[in-house]
């Protein structure tokens, strides 16, 4: 089994909430991310299914990959069509050219590229295609920016996913020798309308958070609260936070 850091395997400690409060994909970027009448999918890293329930519903032959029990759990209660197991990108638990696509959805940050790129090579059929997701508050936005960089700055954090995601926007990010072509990117925005407990809710679904001692929890989360109440756009008493899916594809060369 890969060396998993505890920050990876967090998630499982607030599984139901994570799958309520956290703003899936876009199903927009499916549309440019899944080939026309793609047979079958891989969703590795599949979490609670956020992703894997729109691949059920566009797509046949739907497998989910996932490390954490928990989430496992509810994953195979929300999308009774996915086959779920329990697997690692590093290692992943299907024979040799099973999947015409795979898609990781935040979740590729976990995953070590030296051994997962090999990994989804070897599970896809010839030209397959592999699709990389980040679904996240739009820190484009000035008050999402003050409000993200204040919820960090409270957890002693920096935001390393989105340098990795400023880096695989940046160029070329696939390393040397791996049989894929260069990767395209598209980005989706939207807006989601949430109360202010679902936004607090949702920043309670990281893993820095969930790491906290309870007490320090229950504080973060009442300052988070005021913070978002003083800084937040609303509307009709929701806030109106906007949201933006990163998206890359490429495909699998075969020789
Ligand atoms: C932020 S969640 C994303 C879940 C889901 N894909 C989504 O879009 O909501 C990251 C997931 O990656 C899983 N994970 C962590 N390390 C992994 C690894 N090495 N291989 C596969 N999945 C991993 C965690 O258990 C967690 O469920």
């Amino acid at each position: 089994m890969p060396e998993l850091s505890s920050l990876a395997m967090s998630f499982g400690a607030a599984a139901r909430d994570y799958d309520r409060y956290r703003v899936g994909p876009s199903a927009r970027m499916l549309d440019w991310l899944l080939p026309a009448g793609c047979p079958s999918v891989l969703d590795l890293g599949a979490g609670t299914g956020l992703l894997t329930r729109w691949l059920a519903e566009r797509v046949e032959d739907v497998v989910a990959v996932e490390p954490d029990a928990r989430m496992r759990r509810v994953l195979t209660g929300v999308c009774p069509r996915a086959t779920v197991l329990h697997g690692f990108g590093e290692r992943i638990p299907l024979p040799d050219a099973r999947v015409a696509a795979v898609t990781v959805s935040s979740a590729w940050h976990w995953m070590d590229p030296a051994l997962t790129l090999p990994e989804i090579a070897r599970v896809l059929t010839p030209g397959g295609s592999l699709g990389i997701l980040y679904t996240r508050r739009d820190r484009r936005v000035p008050w999402v920016d003050a409000l993200d960089a204040y919820v960090h700055e409270e957890m002693g954090n920096d935001d390393w996913i989105g340098d990795l995601i400023q880096r695989m926007s940046d160029g070329p990010w696939l390393p040397d020798g791996v049989p894929f072509a260069p990767p395209q990117a598209h980005v989706v925005t939207w807006t989601a309308e949430l109360t202010v407990e679902e936004v607090v809710a949702m920043f309670a679904t990281y893993s820095r958070y969930i790491a906290l001692p309870d007490g320090e929890k229950r504080e973060l989360a009442d300052l988070i609260e005021a913070r978002v109440r003083e800084t937040a756009e609303m509307r009709d008493g929701m806030v109106v936070m906007p949201m933006i899916c990163h998206g890359w594809r490429t495909r699998l060369i075969t020789s």
